[in-house]
């Protein structure tokens, strides 16, 4: 019961050594200084693209942002984006609500703790526990947005900030999910019509200032399963990374940006040719680092019965099929067994 009160708790209790559970294992811990770039030595920074014109209705601009789109989504899997439309208030609102949320009393806490994944609202610390070698240095509370709206479900702490961040994130995923159409040569609907923003999820993660951030990892290396995420964080500290030629490259957070990365699913349907990056997420003497991830994962929640394949335009005889179709019961079945190692998963569809 003591593990309740959820990383947070630990921390709070005055700890100076974290317990083993997090101590990532030692032949991980010795490759570490190889695989992270210097970041003081080096420039190189994911794509940072300015979506201010693609309202206006100027053609050429909406052409130009669709080209770094698309360079991005090939090359990185990742990229910022800047003049999204939400604006800093509703960020802002969304980063304190879910540290109001975390500030609570235990017992406030405890109402939303479950690992049962069909919750629409629950709590709790390390959901990857049981797939993964290492406890993550995070307590997450994951909102589900599909189907019917159930707001009372939502805790009182940040139930208007996050129901106001879900709708402008919803608008903005959409128009994403335009321009990555857009960028695979389709129809500005195509993705959408594949019910690819078919309900959101937000994962919002709360990782306390951690006393052996060396030793500890906040998140673990892993690629997103879904379509398309959208990832908000607050400006403290750097730990988000992503792999970079086989190295960890910080992704320097931008006031009043938000980071854009492709998933599986997207990998998939674009028969390759979008790019599902591997990330993580490190831990910091400084805290709290706060992001929420906004998961576009089309009807992964909900019926496992349809199938996604490579999109019929995108096969060519020069580009030939890449994967076969999948069943979504059969994908989050595979899933769930190679634990965090998506690129095992998806190669498993080749
Ligand atoms: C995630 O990849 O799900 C979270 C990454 C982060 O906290 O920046
Ligand atoms: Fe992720």
């Amino acid at each position: 019961d003591e593990t309740k009160a959820g990383v947070k708790g630990l921390m709070d209790s005055g700890l100076l050594k974290i317990p083993n559970i997090f101590v990532r294992p030692s032949e991980e811990l010795a490759q570490e200084s190889l695989l992270t770039y210097k970041n003081t030595t080096t420039q190189i920074q994911v794509p940072v693209i300015d979506l201010s014109d693609i309202q206006s209705n100027n053609a050429d601009k909406r052409k130009q942002i669709v080209e770094q789109v698309r360079i991005a989504s090939e090359t990185w899997g990742f990229f910022q984006v800047v003049n999204h439309g939400i604006p800093l208030t509703v960020l802002d609102g969304m980063i304190d609500g879910v540290r109001k949320f975390n500030d609570q009393d235990v017992m406030e806490k405890k109402k939303y703790y479950s690992r049962d994944i069909k919750r629409r609202v629950r709590f709790n610390s390390s959901y990857d526990l049981f797939t993964s070698t290492t406890a993550s240095w995070k307590d997450t509370l994951t909102i589900s947005f599909s189907g019917p709206a159930h707001p009372e479900e939502l805790p009182p702490s940040c139930r208007e900030l996050a129901m106001e961040y879900s709708k402008h994130v919803e608008i903005l995923g959409n128009s994403m999910l335009g321009l990555l159409s857009e960028a695979l040569g389709l129809k500005t609907d195509h993705l959408e019509n594949m019910e690819c923003s078919e309900g959101h999820r937000l994962h919002c993660n709360y990782y306390p200032a951690c006393p052996e951030p060396q030793l500890a990892i906040g998140i673990t290396n892993h690629s997103d399963a879904g379509f398309l995420t959208i990832l908000l964080q607050n400006q403290i500290v750097t730990g988000l990374q992503v792999l970079h030629q086989g190295q960890w490259l910080d992704i320097q957070p931008i006031p009043g940006a938000l980071v854009i990365n492709i998933g599986d699913l997207l990998q998939l349907v674009s028969n390759g040719k979008f790019r599902s990056n591997e990330h993580r997420a490190t831990t910091s003497h400084i805290g709290p680092r706060i992001s929420v991830a906004c998961f576009f994962s089309g009807p992964l929640n909900g019926d496992m019965n349809k199938i996604y394949g490579p999109i019929e335009e995108l096969i060519s005889e020069e580009n030939p099929r890449v994967y076969r179709n999948v069943l979504l019961s059969e994908y989050v079945a595979n899933f769930l067994s190679t634990s965090m190692d998506k690129y095992r998963a998806l190669d498993y569809y080749k």
